[in-house]
């Protein structure tokens, strides 16, 4: 199976440490969208878009390169960090809507964060992603990348 992950982590690379815990194990392809901006997916099988969460929403660039660059008719899932470790994928609809993709699974841990001023009291959720939320991930993969 061909996958790739299209991920953007620019407060603390928390979502980084995500997705590279799944590319190690399972040599998934992995797309830097603040590098990257137009690639073909045709080929692949399963497309996942991972975000750090930013006033509740997926990146802009994970946006703009999923509505740029999603084929019809894929197999997608959702890799997000975020303080409230919360489902805030919906901010992707508008990105995907049109593209007619079948979202196969969801992710969603805990992201170190010090924004604003929460700076102050030393940020909240520190040292995660941990451990846990990496092995977490490995199998939701895993899981997702059997069916
Ligand atoms: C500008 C900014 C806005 C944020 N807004 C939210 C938010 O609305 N909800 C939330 O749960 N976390 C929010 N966070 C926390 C981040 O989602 C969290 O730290 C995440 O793990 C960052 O991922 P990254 O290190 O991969 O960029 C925000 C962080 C920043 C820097």
């Amino acid at each position: 199976m061909k996958c790739c992950i299209a991920y953007a982590s620019t407060h603390h690379g928390n979502t980084r440490k995500v997705v590279e815990a799944i590319a190690k194990e399972f040599g998934v392809e992995l797309v830097d969208v603040t590098q990257t901006r137009e690639k073909d997916l045709h080929d692949y099988d399963l497309i996942g878009f991972a975000s750090g969460i930013y006033a509740t929403q997926f990146h802009q660039q994970v946006k703009n390169f999923a509505q740029v660059n999603l084929p019809q008719n894929k197999k997608i899932f959702y890799i997000m960090t975020s303080a409230m470790n919360r489902d805030f994928s919906k901010s992707m609809e508008d990105a995907v809507g049109s593209k007619n993709a079948t979202v196969v699974g969801k992710f969603s841990c805990s992201g170190y964060n010090t924004f604003g001023p929460f700076k102050l009291i030393g940020g909240t959720s520190k040292g995660h992603p941990d451990e846990t939320d990496l092995q977490n991930a490995v199998e939701f993969f895993r899981g997702i990348s059997a069916e």
